[in-house]
């Protein structure tokens, strides 16, 4: 089927960037499936999204689970070249920079199916970082590269990208947060968790802070160090759960560690923090939308528009503590700015461009 456009999403932060693409192509009338990979598989990092977003369910889960970057990728690899075979897509989109993306964009490009890359030309420079790989990978092997800001653009001229390739579409994931934005309720995540109006929203779940026993340590301090001033809640994700428990991370007495929350849940409670310590790239872009205080405990981050147009700073764990204090101490901004094109209207842009290339 020509016409036909594959979506491929795997893991959490898939979810909201895909359901505005789906929404504004379903509008066009374009044909479309959905497949999941089954990357992520727990009902709070996979369903939960499903059922809130609107998203249709998956034509196709794959169940690929959990394993080791080559064990994933080529089992999503291997059910993904069995599907692209016998649907024949004209397009097939992929979303991100997660082991899900890059699989689909090296089966189906070897298969001459054309690419369409949602959140293309991000860069963190730092090749430690699985995402990074992922990302110049999935670029060089996309027709399409929908990006969300200037830089990016910047980063794909200058890795010699034919220009005609590239568009810039603003933020799907933003689409999400303003179209939901009535159902995040700060008052009623406060009430559910007993919270006053100075609280902390963490999450925590990056390979370089949680996977070496001895970053694990230094993080669980630091994070004490900052429940010592205001309480932390921490939605944590399964990566890391087991390290961090075992460095301690659950012996502070404002330090709550939850299960992870569904996006609405989540949301609300991110709305109405103080401030909010993290190492999610999502996180990054909704804290900007919502004018929280972002502080990314990365050394780097492929977001920096969220930093010059946002509520964005890079810390390391030693000087988290007294930024906390010194952010606690001057309060939420009133006014701040936001990212060009970040405007709700990133899904329709993205499915006007791949309807434009399925039409020729
Ligand atoms: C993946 C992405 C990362 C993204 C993150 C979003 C890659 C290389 N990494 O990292 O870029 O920021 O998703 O959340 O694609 N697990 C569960 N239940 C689940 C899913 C995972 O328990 O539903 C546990 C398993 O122990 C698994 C571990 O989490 O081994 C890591 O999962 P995986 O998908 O490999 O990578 P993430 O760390 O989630
Ligand atoms: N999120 C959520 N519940 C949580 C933590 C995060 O719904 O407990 C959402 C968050 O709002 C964002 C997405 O998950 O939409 C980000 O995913 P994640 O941090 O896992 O991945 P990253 O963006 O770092 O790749």
């Amino acid at each position: 089927m020509p016409d036909l456009v594959l979506h491929v999403t795997g893991a959490r932060p898939n979810f909201p960037k895909a359901a505005p693409v789906i929404r504004a192509l379903a509008e066009l009338g374009v044909p479309q499936e959905l497949i999941h990979t089954g990357q992520h598989y727990d009902e709070r990092m996979s369903d939960v999204f499903f059922r809130e977003l609107g998203l249709p369910k998956p034509d196709v889960n794959l169940g690929v689970g959990s394993g080791s970057h080559a064990v994933q990728t080529a089992a999503i690899m291997t059910g993904l070249e069995e599907i692209f075979l016998s649907r024949r897509p004209g397009m097939v989109v992929v979303y991100g920079d997660v082991n899900s993306t890059v699989a689909a964009a090296l089966v189906a490009s070897k298969l001459q199916i054309p690419v369409a890359h949602v959140e293309a030309g991000l860069r963190s420079f730092d090749m430690t970082m699985p995402e990074e790989i992922n990302r110049l990978v999935t670029d060089r092997l996309s027709d399409l590269l929908l990006a969300t800001s200037p830089d990016a653009i910047a980063h794909l001229g200058n890795e010699g990208t034919d220009p005609d390739k590239i568009h810039l579409v603003g933020n799907p994931m933003i689409d999400t947060l303003l179209a939901n934005l009535d159902r995040f309720d700060a008052d009623r995540a406060r009430a559910d968790y007993g919270l006053d109006d100075r609280y902390i929203v963490a999450t925590l779940h990056r390979p370089g802070n949680v996977d070496d026993p001895a970053d694990a340590a230094a993080l669980v301090k630091a994070m004490h160090a900052v429940a010592d001033q205001a309480e932390i809640v921490l939605p944590l994700h399964p990566r890391g759960r087991a390290r961090l428990e075992a460095a301690g991370l659950f012996d502070h007495p404002k330090l709550r560690v939850i299960d992870p929350l569904g996006y609405v849940d989540f949301l609300g409670l991110v709305r109405g923090a103080a401030a909010v310590v993290t190492d999610s790239g999502g996180v990054q872009e909704e804290t900007t939308m919502l004018g929280v205080p972002c502080l990314t405990l990365r050394p780097n981050t492929e977001r920096p528009v969220t930093i010059t147009h946002g509520t964005n700073r890079l810390v390391t764990r030693d000087a988290l503590p007294q930024i906390v204090a010194e952010v606690l101490a001057a309060g939420r901004s009133e006014t701040w700015p936001t990212p060009p094109l970040w405007d709700g209207s990133a899904g329709r842009r993205i499915a006007a461009v791949i309807a434009g290339h399925l039409r020729g």
